[in-house]
């Protein structure tokens, strides 16, 4: 039999009442355990703590980051708002069911304790992703295609019809997990992954995935409102992400329909609500601050104008070195995703032009991706190991700093890093990476809570440097 993962509310605490006490004492509470929230967003590896203060931004119950993503919220309308506002999570899954799964014949009999009908129909097409193996189970293949027989079995003895594999372009993604003597049911909300946003036609030569773009513009702790800088801009993914984000573009405005919008489950309420969601979205669009682009590379820079007229953002681009950039007036931002790999090798300067680069913008916020251990003298305000595909990886912070503090920053000292919350016990309260209270609030909707912040796989395309 499956038993469902977290869907029904219960309470926390069992209250014992006293036997004939007149005032029906409360003796002791009991806690009992916390229910599990109902979704699970997905994120680069790394990146789960940004994506967590990005969900609680938004005003989606009950964040809590793990490992590979962040669960949270209750309802259907929490996994829309998520797959319309993340600008970090990759899909939206709902945790359907979780049952004991040791071989085959468990597989397909937890798999039959769905109702399949609520999402399927004759017409409507499936395709299962399987990841994880047991003693029993050790092909993903096997695995997926007994989940896929108990389903079309179930549908076609209640229905007469039995739904198609269309591995493609699904009306319904199930992924199923197997891991030691369990197996795990998610349905996909998001349908394609929701770092296609649909305006990059044009990849430079090592393009940032747009998640892991939106978690560097969100750790940088730029306001949002004014200059923001990429001297090795590349084909724009950065200067894009970062003005959406202030521009408080929801980045699933553009797309034609989400996965949840195909299933049978998907009626007039829950088209009403999604509805209102994309009208909510639409009516908080802003101007964008100015987005400074350049690079080295006419042909990069021609890219990112053609992504960033797509995404309907003007940049202002020219070609320059990096040891040519100075900031804008000001205040402003600097973030950036300088080449690596073999193109590093042959580039024994870069990390001393950016520690000079660094220098110059003092006055800025700024945030760089590099691989781990990238050499810099400069000490970072902090640091987040996260990665980029395959490459292990480091988000770095610097603050802006005053005239007197420059000399601190200066000083050759490893930077205060964190090590990836999903690594770490899920003891302490969240504590958000995003843009100071003093800022905008350009993650979400006006509907959604403000927050003050302090100071203080699929995984993404591999850089080939
Ligand atoms: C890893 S790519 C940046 C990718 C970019 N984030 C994107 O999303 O497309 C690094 C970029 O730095 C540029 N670059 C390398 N050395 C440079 C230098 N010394 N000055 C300015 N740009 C440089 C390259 O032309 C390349 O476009």
């Amino acid at each position: 039999m499956s038993e469902r993962v977290g869907a029904p509310e219960q309470t926390n605490f069992s209250l014992a009442i006293a036997p004939g006490s007149p005032n029906r004492r409360l003796v002791s509470p009991r806690p009992g355990p916390a229910p599990q929230p109902r979704f699970f967003a997905t994120a680069a590896k790394g990146t789960e703590s940004l994506l967590e203060s990005e969900l609680m931004e938004l005003g989606l119950p009950e964040p809590r980051a793990a490992r590979g993503g962040v669960y949270f919220g209750r309802r259907p309308a929490d996994a829309y708002r998520a797959c319309l506002w993340s600008r970090i999570a990759l899909r939206v899954h709902e945790q359907l069911a979780s049952f004991p799964c040791r071989d085959g014949d468990d597989l397909y009999a937890g798999v039959s304790g769905v109702d399949w009908s609520r999402y399927l129909d004759g017409e409507r097409t499936l395709a299962i992703r399987a990841t994880g193996r047991n003693e029993h189970l050790t092909h993903t293949h096997f695995i997926a295609l007994r989940t896929k027989d108990a389903i079309v079995d179930q549908l076609r003895a209640r229905r007469g019809s039995r739904p198609n594999v269309d591995r493609d372009d699904p009306d319904l993604l199930l992924f199923v997990r197997v891991h030691g003597d369990r197996a795990t049911l998610s349905l996909d909300y998001s349908g394609a992954s929701l770092h296609a946003r649909g305006f990059r036609a044009e990849e430079g030569a090592a393009p940032l995935r747009e998640t892991l773009a939106a978690a560097l513009v969100r750790f940088s702790g730029w306001d949002g409102c004014s200059p923001l800088v990429d001297p090795m801009c590349g084909s724009g993914m950065l200067l894009i992400e970062a003005g959406l984000w202030a521009a408080r573009r929801a980045p699933g405005l553009s797309r034609p329909r989400f996965g949840f919008e195909r299933w049978s489950s998907f009626d007039d309420d829950a088209r009403r609500t999604v509805a209102d969601l994309r009208g909510e979205a639409r009516a908080c669009a802003r101007p964008a601050p100015p987005l400074l682009g350049s690079d080295t590379d006419v042909r990069a820079l021609e890219q990112c104008r053609a992504n960033a007229a797509r995404a309907g953002l003007a940049v202002t681009l020219e070609q320059r070195a990096l040891g040519e950039a100075t900031p804008p007036g000001g205040g402003g931002g600097l973030v950036t995703n300088p080449p690596y790999g073999e193109r590093l090798a042959r580039s024994e300067h870069l990390p001393r032009d950016l520690d000079a680069l660094l220098e110059r913008f003092a006055g800025q916020q700024r945030a760089l991706i590099v691989p781990r251990g990238f050499p810099s003298r400069l000490r970072a305000s902090r640091s987040l190991a996260v990665y980029n595909g395959p490459i292990e990886c480091e988000l770095r912070r610097h603050d802006a700093l005053g005239q007197r503090s420059r000399a601190i920053e200066s000083r050759s000292e490893k930077p205060r890093s964190e090590k990836p919350r999903s690594e770490k016990p899920r003891s302490e309260k969240p504590r958000s990476e995003g843009p100071r209270s003093e800022g905008p609030n350009p993650a979400g909707p006006p509907a959604a809570r403000r927050l003050s912040f302090r100071s203080k796989k699929e995984p993404g395309s591999p850089q080939r440097g």
